[in-house]
């Protein structure tokens, strides 16, 4: 079975359709309607909820953090050993007044944050998990990349915004969650450490080892298991495609795979750690890689989503493999019979066709450490700022010695059916000189190395001379010039854009 707190509820499920999402779970078993469902694709932030995870602080004691997932997206077997706080515990009282209201609610009514409502539930569980981890007020850009994964049709976001600032302004209310969570954390500890929680619907399973060795032994008993770390993609497949697999095995709690190191610059990243767990040892070393991670879906998506579910996932528009691949990342594959160490670039064979075998699951991500000369650039075109995937991905990793390049690794997302390395456009940038003459001379290579096709996103014309243009501009901002306009000679605009109310 699996064991979890629902708000102030302790709970135990074990007969449960493996793929049921907390979301449904949540409106159909418990009759907790407060959180809603607008899309079940993680886009729309209306079944916001928080997730409480104990963590150790720097103290090396316990306590417990909430964060903020999209319920739509987080299958119920994922939430064992976790603390989900709803809208419903937000405020308890029937019919509260203002003076009862949490102070998030009082400032939303206040600053007429909603009108039809429907966004409101989620809206309140973003501000929530802001003023919790927050004492004081953040900010606006805090607030604005806080409520990103959560759109409203009606409403505007002004008020909204301002009413994330109100907030703050009425007495401080402590949390009263993380006391709950510790209780019950402290029943849980009874269980035995050999068992696995798990889910069953008659034949149907859900396991959820809790480590790496109960992992790859599942794995290798059902070896045509569906694999699921955070499920931003995963529960995607489920409601989406109607995917009904019969055993799914949950990497999320597998503790080896949720680990993070730091090896004298090499960074080890555990393949189920998600990545607002990983993102800030990331930009210690590679701060260029901010463009890439902070528009990395939302908030919501970024507290579940894992570098090993979007290599799994394969996606020639997922933004970590152009990155991993510049930076000559490594991949473990483990299985019962070992662990294999292949890199990045090498994962990929065609669409959604990787070297990974059944038995083996990717278990470790390896950053190597920075060269002294590394230059480094990522770029993401996409119709968004927040919350949006890539029509285009471009990353460019350079080192410069005596005035020449070298040891180029170009890689492109969106260009072709893998995330793939532009070995012309790396061959003539190798040995020159850094200068923009050599970036534009590089770009006439893109047809060599890529022939992109027309989709939804863009058209085929659109993302070969965007990325051309991405490359002179690479060029210039290496170099240390600054763009001489914000449209270049194809007359399209390569200016790094951001959220339109900062
Ligand atoms: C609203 C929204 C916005 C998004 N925006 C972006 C974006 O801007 N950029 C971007 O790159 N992505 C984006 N994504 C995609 C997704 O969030 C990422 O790909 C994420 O990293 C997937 O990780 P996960 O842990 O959720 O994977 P899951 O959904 O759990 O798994 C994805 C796939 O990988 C497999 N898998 C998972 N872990 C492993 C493993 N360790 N070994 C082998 N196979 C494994 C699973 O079987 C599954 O097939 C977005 C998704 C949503 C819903
Ligand atoms: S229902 Fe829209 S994000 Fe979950
Ligand atoms: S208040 Fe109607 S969608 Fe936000």
């Amino acid at each position: 079975m699996i064991q979890f707190l629902l708000n102030d509820t302790p709970i135990e499920v074990q007969e449960c359709s493996p793929s049921l999402t907390i979301l449904d779970w949540l409106r159909t078993k418990k009759g907790k309607v407060g959180t809603k469902e607008g899309c079940a694709t993680g886009d729309c932030g209306a079944c916001t909820i928080l997730v409480g995870e104990e963590k150790t602080n720097s103290n090396g004691n316990p306590v417990w953090h909430y964060q903020t997932m999209n319920s739509c997206l987080l299958l119920l077997g994922n939430a064992h050993a976790k603390h989900i706080v709803t809208v419903e515990a937000v405020t308890t009282g029937l019919y509260p007044t203002l003076d009862d209201l949490h102070p998030v609610q009082r400032a939303l009514v206040e600053c007429h944050g909603s009108q039809c409502g429907f966004c409101t539930p989620g809206i309140i569980m973003s501000m929530l998990a802001l003023y919790i981890n927050h004492p004081s007020y953040p900010g606006k850009k805090a607030a604005i990349h806080a409520l990103g994964g959560n759109l409203c049709r009606c409403t505007g976001y002004s008020p909204i915004l301002l009413a994330v600032e109100k907030a703050y302004s009425y007495e401080r209310k402590n949390e009263p969650y993380s006391a709950m969570a510790a209780q019950f954390k402290a029943s849980l500890n009874t269980q035995h450490d050999d068992d696995v929680p798990y889910l069953k619907d008659g034949p149907r399973k859900f396991y959820s080892p809790q480590n790496a060795k109960q992992l790859v032994e599942l794995k290798a008993l059902y070896p045509h298991a569906h694999l699921v770390a955070g499920g931003t993609d995963f529960a995607i497949e489920l409601s989406q495609n109607m995917l009904l697999p019969d055993v799914i095995i949950s990497l999320s709690q597998a503790k080896e795979l949720c680990t993070l190191s730091d090896n004298n610059g090499e960074l080890h990243i555990g393949a189920a750690l998600p990545y607002s767990q990983f993102v800030d040892a990331f930009y210690n070393y590679y701060p260029e890689s901010k463009e890439l991670f902070e528009r990395l879906g939302s908030n919501q998506v970024r507290n579940s989503g894992t570098l090993g579910g979007s290599i799994g996932n394969a996606s020639p528009i997922g933004d970590p493999a152009p990155l991993l691949i510049a930076l000559n990342a490594t991949l473990d594959l483990s299985s019962a019979a070992g662990t294999r160490t292949i890199n990045v670039a090498d994962y990929f064979v065609d669409y959604k066709k990787t070297v990974i075998k059944s038995d083996e699951v990717i278990s470790k991500i390896t950053v190597p450490k920075r060269p002294d000369s590394l230059k480094l650039a990522c770029h993401k075109i996409s119709k968004r700022f927040e919350d949006d995937i890539s029509t285009v991905c471009l990353v460019l990793a350079i080192e410069q010695t005596q005035g020449l390049m070298s040891n180029a690794r170009c890689a492109m997302g969106g260009m072709a059916a893998i995330p793939k390395r532009a070995t012309h456009i790396e061959q003539k940038l190798n040995a020159q000189p850094l200068q923009v003459s050599t970036f534009i001379d590089a770009a006439s290579a893109i047809n060599d190395d890529f022939a992109p096709m027309s989709d939804v996103r863009s058209s085929a014309h659109y993302r070969t001379t965007v990325s051309k243009n991405l490359l002179q501009r690479i060029g210039i901002e290496f170099c240390g010039a600054q763009p001489s306009s914000n449209k270049n000679n194809n007359n399209i605009a390569i200016t790094r854009i951001s959220h339109a109310s900062l």
